[in-house]
């Protein structure tokens, strides 16, 4: 089948590589020229396991094309599919003025029926929105030809995404007309052979869906991370707690990991956008407010519990601090949304310095932080500890799960640890004779 991607994000570059290692000829379009020449010289300009191989492979044997050109795109497209950003407008609603003029440009330019798919998340009505754009620019030329807007949400997680869109949970297809459901079957046939794994609803109910599972997920987040920080005031240990009631299926061990908050591209501004569209529909998100207050807390959560170690002795002006971490999760460089800028925000605001690590985040993490000169970014995580007072870790890089905690030791003025995601024993760290900080148990000193 001939598919056209619009925006090579994680989303659009990611569905683009797959469909088109299924057989399918696909072409990306993107705005950013340097972009696609990137891509088109095999390099990918995201970091994402699996993909680059994959990128390079399928453009080699001729099966993706990359372009800034829609109108080459829309060529022989049977599908676009709008990948492009929704970011979060200060008042926490989505800004749809990417989708717009992709809307726009796609009634400008088709010349032969389309399946419209919107991908990027999007409130609730955006495909009605886009299909009103597209009739008009129809209309303002006189042309008459038939397309369908689909609501097809991702569900990708960063540094799984090639694996999840290979073998996702479940498709969602939100769409009115039986036809347009049929051909995105047959599209996703291959992933999702069992037949009950892609499932069509009405369009509006899809894109509810994607913000229903993100808000889901991150009530789960923000529920054990409450529960973490009533674990630290009444003497239990959250880490016992969360195997004791994962064991019930209706729970579930996934995804109840206390740590430092949730962040990234997805939960922060998916929360934050529903909270918005309940608002104005007139509805009370009471709870999805309360998700998103507990996050605040917990993401600088770490950076108090340091400020309050060095109180006795003078404050943590002047003092420096190891941090390992920086991206809002491990295995990928994204830092949108990262605890770690709020922790490092906090505790430079206090007159600390910080000596950062990251395997691969760097780069993007410097862009973020500026130029405060209380910042450095080093290059190896041991090199972060030289000299510094205390630990703190932040991501969960493998790397960082059984360090030479000798050397960390000896690099440290004094051994003193924080964990923000619990990677350490706190018995085998008291042996190492570390005073220890982690989530949702009192530390052992
Ligand atoms: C998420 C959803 O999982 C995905 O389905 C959706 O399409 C996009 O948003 P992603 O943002 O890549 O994916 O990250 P995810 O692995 O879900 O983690 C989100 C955040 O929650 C991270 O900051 C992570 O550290 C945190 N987290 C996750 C916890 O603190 N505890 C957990 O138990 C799980």
């Amino acid at each position: 089948m001939n598919v056209c991607i619009v925006g090579t994000g994680y989303v659009g570059l990611v569905s683009a590589a797959c469909f088109a290692e299924m057989g399918n000829n696909v072409c990306c379009v993107d705005v950013n020229p340097e972009v696609v020449k990137t891509l088109t010289a095999g390099k990918v300009h995201i970091y994402e396991p699996g993909l680059e191989e994959l990128v390079r492979r399928n453009h080699a044997e001729g099966r993706l094309v990359f372009t800034t050109s829609l109108e080459q795109g829309l060529e022989r497209a049977q599908f676009v599919f709008i990948t492009v950003g929704t970011p979060s407008r200060d008042d926490g609603s989505c800004d749809l003025s990417y989708v717009d003029q992709v809307a726009r440009e796609i009634g400008r330019l088709m010349h032969r029926p389309l399946i419209v798919v919107d991908k990027s998340t999007v409130p609730v009505g955006t495909a009605d929105r886009v299909r009103g754009l597209i009739r008009e620019e129809l209309a303002a030329r006189g042309a008459d030809i038939a397309f369908d807007v689909v609501s097809n949400p991702e569900f990708l997680k960063e540094g799984d995404a090639v694996n999840d869109f290979m073998k996702p949970d479940r498709v969602v297809v939100g769409t009115e007309d039986e036809r347009s459901a049929e051909y995105l079957r047959q599209l996703y046939a291959p992933f999702a052979r069992s037949r009950d794994k892609l499932i069509v609803m009405g369009t509006r109910s899809a894109e509810m869906t994607k913000y229903a599972a993100n808000c889901m997920l991150a009530t789960k987040i923000s529920f054990i991370n409450e529960i973490a920080g009533i674990c630290e005031q009444v003497g239990a240990d959250v880490r016992e707690v969360r195997i004791g009631i994962g064991s019930d299926q209706r729970i579930g061990y996934h995804f109840i990991y206390p740590g430092v908050g949730y962040g990234g591209s997805c939960f922060p501004k998916d929360v934050k956008a529903l909270i918005h569209t309940a608002r104005e529909a007139g509805a009370v998100p009471q709870l999805l407010d309360a998700v998103e207050d507990v996050n605040a807390r917990q993401k600088v959560s770490m950076a108090r519990r340091v400020r309050d170690y060095f109180a006795p002795q003078g404050g943590v002006a002047g003092k420096t601090l190891a941090l390992w971490g920086l991206a809002f999760k491990a295995n990928t460089d994204d830092m949108r949304e990262a605890a770690a800028l709020s922790i490092i925000k906090d505790l430079t605001d206090h007159g600390m310095r910080v000596r950062a690590f990251d395997p691969v985040a760097s780069e993007n993490a410097a862009k973020l932080i500026g130029d405060n000169p209380l910042v450095e970014i080093v290059n190896s995580q041991y090199e972060a500890c030289r000299g510094a007072q205390a630990l703190l870790v932040v991501t969960e890089w493998n790397q960082f799960r059984n360090p030479d905690f000798e050397r960390v030791k000896e690099l440290l003025t004094a051994p003193v640890l924080f964990d923000g995601r619990n990677l350490y024993s706190p018995s085998f760290m008291g042996e190492q004779g570390f005073a220890y900080f982690c989530v949702g148990r009192a530390a052992s000193l």
